[in-house]
């Protein structure tokens, strides 16, 4: 079923990104992150990355990967819905919101149409300084940290 919010499309941050169809009011709900619940050991399972002789990866199964809790992780990739497509952004207009281990992506401040639907991924990933780079992020945003993993804890 269509989202009356959103329309996913082509982004100008990374591959394909969501858009606003209409003015979004701060604090709408906008749609439901869906997708196949996971445990951890099928999360692992679904993690490998193929490279090519030179290194450039082929296939990433975890991309569309939401960490809701310890035991818990949905696969947007997975009978998933246009949220799997929400790109990152450090100056995001939209916030994920977790309640009941079931994930929700709401507007964090007016949108305006054709607004591209941002969050940040604030990523909790134990990489090497090599595979941090598969990590960088694109947002073009003033204050953009450079990386959609989530800023040192203080
Ligand atoms: C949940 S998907 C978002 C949809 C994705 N653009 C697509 O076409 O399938 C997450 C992936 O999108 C890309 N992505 C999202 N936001 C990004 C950003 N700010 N900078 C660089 N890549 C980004 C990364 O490859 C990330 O692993
Ligand atoms: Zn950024």
């Amino acid at each position: 079923m269509e989202n009356i919010y959103l329309e996913a499309r082509q982004s100008n941050i990374e591959g394909t990104g969501c858009f606003a169809r209409r003015h979004i009011p701060a604090g709408t709900r906008i749609i439901e992150y869906l997708g196949q619940r996971i445990p951890p050991s099928i999360v692992e399972e679904r993690s490998l990355v193929e490279v090519d002789d030179t290194g450039e990866i082929i296939k990433e199964s975890h991309v569309y990967m939401f960490y809701v809790d310890w035991r818990t992780t949905i696969d947007g990739g997975v009978n998933g819905n246009d949220a799997r497509f929400i790109n990152h952004s450090c100056n995001p207009n939209c916030k994920s919101t977790v309640e009941n281990r079931r994930v929700f992506i709401d507007a964090l401040r007016d949108i305006g149409p054709g607004e591209e639907l941002t969050f940040d991924y604030k990523l909790d990933v134990n990489a090497s300084s090599e595979q941090k780079k598969r990590y960088a992020c694109l947002c073009g945003a003033p204050n953009c940290r450079g990386t959609m993993l989530a800023p040192p804890k203080k």
